[in-house]
């Protein structure tokens, strides 16, 4: 099976990408063909600054790399390397009926947030992200639950394409993990850890062990005093328990029994401490990645080469059914 994700290089990363995402990638690509890029393409539709945005691609490599993902088993690129994306956003736009763009809840709610650069991007990204996928004929997508309308506009696109001009696209499922990764703010439990939360509320995968501490402390609880998970009673607690579990590779029952006479410090202490530990290889391998960057220019050229090979081998399909050719 082709596997097929992406991440938009928009700052630092947190451990609600790596639990959710990332980690993941690391267990796939042992048993599966994956293909892992960086949207900076779509980057460009929210205010960003161009001076960073090479440090921010850089950073998301370095992150997917000391992660674990190996350029040996999959393939890495940044998108914009690869023409193709491109290319086929234009063709697959020519398909994609407007109406079905703006009702997307992320364009509604971006240009809610940036009433004053609603550009057409961001409207159209959708289906940039469709061709992402398409070019690939990956057959699952891990993604957020906050994506999965993409996934599903992606595959009416593709149905539409195949019936209009003949088949050539496969229609990719969403692949979730087991364990549900949806990491909440340590703040504000009911809403998911992102990086515009209050510095408190995220944890950045290269955080600094004191400062890790100092959140995880600080870190929001609920009443009562036991370590039981409980999404609607305690959600502090509950978000804390799913972070132990995935950082431990244990089940939340695990988890649970290991602090059952315990109070919430004491979980806290030792759920600082594990997520240090659990990072502390990540930090290690990040500094060494930043003095190298030779070697990482190297690794996105090789990967945007073999990504080509297929995305060529896509395109020269879909611009005979179109009649480009
Ligand atoms: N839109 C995704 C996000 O904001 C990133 C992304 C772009 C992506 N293209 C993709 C994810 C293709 C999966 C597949 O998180």
């Amino acid at each position: 099976m082709r596997i097929l994700s992406g991440i938009r290089p928009s700052g630092e990363l947190h451990i609600g990408n790596y639990l959710g995402a990332m980690k993941n990638w690391v267990e796939l690509q042992e048993e599966q063909e994956c293909v892992f890029f960086v949207a900076d393409l779509q980057a460009l539709t929210t205010p960003y600054s161009p001076q960073n945005l090479q440090k921010n691609i850089f950073e998301t490599v370095i992150a997917y790399l000391a992660a674990g993902i190996s350029p040996e088993k999959s393939i890495i690129f940044v998108q914009s390397h690869v023409k193709e994306h491109s290319e086929l956003f234009w063709l697959l736009s020519t398909i994609c009926p407007v109406g079905e763009l703006s009702r997307m809840t992320q364009y509604k709610e971006k240009s809610r947030q940036f009433k004053r650069n609603i550009n057409a991007g961001l409207l159209n990204y959708p289906v940039l992200q469709a061709a992402d996928i398409l070019l690939y004929k990956p057959d699952l997508i891990p993604v957020g639950k906050d994506q999965l309308q993409h996934l599903e506009l992606t595959r009416s696109i593709a149905k539409k394409f195949n019936q209009k001009f003949g088949k050539v696209f496969v229609e990719p499922k969403p692949y979730s993990p087991k364990t549900g990764a949806r990491i909440m703010s340590l703040q504000n439990p009911k809403k998911k850890m992102s990086k515009s939360d209050d510095q408190q509320g995220y944890i950045a995968l290269f955080e600094e062990p004191d400062s890790i501490r100092k959140k995880v402390m600080a870190a929001v609880t609920d009443t009562g005093k036991e370590i039981k998970y409980n999404l609607s009673k305690k959600p502090g607690v509950s978000n804390m328990l799913t972070i132990y579990s995935l950082f431990a590779n244990k089940s939340i029952e695990e988890i649970e029994k290991k602090f059952q006479n315990k109070n919430y410090s004491e979980f806290k202490k030792s759920l600082a401490e594990l997520i240090i530990g659990s990072l502390e290889d990540l930090r290690r391998k990040r500094k060494e990645l930043l003095t190298r960057e030779v070697y990482i220019r190297d690794i996105l050229n090789k990967g945007a080469k073999r990504a080509e090979i297929i995305a060529q081998s896509t395109m020269d399909e879909v611009r005979k059914k179109m009649g480009l050719v």
